[in-house]
């Protein structure tokens, strides 16, 4: 009963002093989430990138789970994304990247003046499945380290200064779900190692200057997405067709492709994009595309086909598209092109 009064004057102090020790470290106060280690990585990729505006929001004070640009993990609170879009900073992706342990996604997308190659520190993210360095003016050759990152499930090196060939590595990627090295300056085959894919990947490689032909090994594959548009590809496409197979775009427009069309039997029911324009295919159409049904594409204008443009059936080729579908082969006829 007399304890009460007798503690009254010491409550009032102790929650003064607790108070002004708040004042003190606001972000312990807060319950910072941010692990430490993070947080010194991520002020050393900023002071390595150089300082820059878009980074403005990663203040020492502050919790790095509420930086922009990362994010934190929910229950570790590690930092599991860096995802730089739309900068404007010139410099090469810091090595420190490297050190962000528990990483799984990492973006650098329209970063213009971002030059240099991808650090081989990268391979230190054994958990990274998402990796994306697109848009930028990154060069050298595709890092053949990278099929090392055995987790990736993603990788996307569209739109960049890449050049030489495509690193045999890569076919060691056996989670990929999708390849994106289109829009670079690589030169070379197509790897045969890419024939040893469990799943063949959504594969994008257009718009390079690949040679050679396809790999033999792609005949076992089913590719759902497949574009090799704009190279110098030649031999055998029509390996990447077949009545089993699930594709829904193949895409092998302007390329030196040399096959006869009329020996394929059979395509995938759920093709709904397919653009053979600028090769050297010969033959006739073959009968089974007038039973693909949602085909929605359609393009072999500029090869060296022959004969009676095939009618009828649900693929209906005689109408659903137009003459400039079929314009410059050796002899097609029939609707919509003259009659034979
Ligand atoms: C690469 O840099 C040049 C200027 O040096 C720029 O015009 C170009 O858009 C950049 N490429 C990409 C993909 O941003
Ligand atoms: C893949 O990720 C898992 C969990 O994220 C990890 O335990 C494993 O070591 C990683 N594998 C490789 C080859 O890095
Ligand atoms: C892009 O690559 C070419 C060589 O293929 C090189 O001359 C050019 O300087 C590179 N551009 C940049 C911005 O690295
Ligand atoms: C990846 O690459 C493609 C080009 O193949 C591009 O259009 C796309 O925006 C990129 N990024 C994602 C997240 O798909
Ligand atoms: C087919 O490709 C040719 C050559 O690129 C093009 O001129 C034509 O417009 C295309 N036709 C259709 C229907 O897409």
């Amino acid at each position: 009963m007399n304890i009460i009064p007798s503690c009254l004057p010491i409550l009032p102090l102790s929650l003064i002093l607790f108070l002004s020790l708040l004042s003190l470290f606001p972000a312990a106060a807060a319950g910072e989430r941010c692990n430490p280690y993070d947080k010194k990585v991520l002020l050393k990729i900023k002071s390595d990138l150089g300082n820059p505006y878009h980074f403005a929001s990663w203040d020492p004070k502050t919790d790095c789970c509420e930086w922009y640009v990362v994010e934190c993990d929910e229950i570790t609170n590690r930092i599991i994304t860096l995802n730089v879009i739309t900068a404007d900073f010139a410099g090469q992706i810091p090595a420190s990247v490297g050190d962000l342990t528990y990483l799984k996604t990492l973006i650098f997308h329209k970063v213009a003046k971002l030059t240099g190659n991808i650090p081989a520190s990268v391979t230190k993210l054994t958990h990274l499945t998402f990796l994306e360095v697109s848009w930028t003016n990154v060069s050298g050759a595709v890092p053949a380290f990278l099929g090392q990152m055995k987790n990736l499930t993603y990788l996307n090196l569209s739109f960049n200064n890449f050049s030489g060939s495509i690193p045999e590595s890569l076919g060691e990627l056996k989670k990929l779900e999708a390849l994106h090295l289109d829009r670079n300056k690589l030169t070379g085959t197509i790897p045969e190692s890419f024939g040893k894919f469990p799943t063949a990947p959504d594969l994008y490689l257009s718009h390079n200057q690949l040679t050679g032909k396809l790999p033999a090994s792609f005949a076992k594959l089913d590719f759902v997405r497949i574009d090799l548009s704009r190279n110098k590809l030649e031999g055998d496409a029509s390996i990447l067709f077949g009545k089993k197979k699930t594709a829904q775009i193949i895409d092998l427009s302007r390329n030196a492709f040399q096959f006869d069309f009329s020996k394929v039997k059979g395509f995938s029911k759920s093709l709904i994009w397919l653009d053979l324009n600028h090769n050297k295919i010969a033959g006739s159409l073959p009968a089974a595309l007038t039973k693909i049904e949602n085909l929605q594409q359609f393009n072999v204008s500029y090869n060296r086909l022959c004969g009676e443009i095939p009618q009828g059936g649900t693929g209906r080729l005689q109408d659903r598209f137009d003459k400039y579908a079929y314009l410059h082969n050796k002899c097609l006829c029939g609707p919509p092109l003259p009659a034979c």
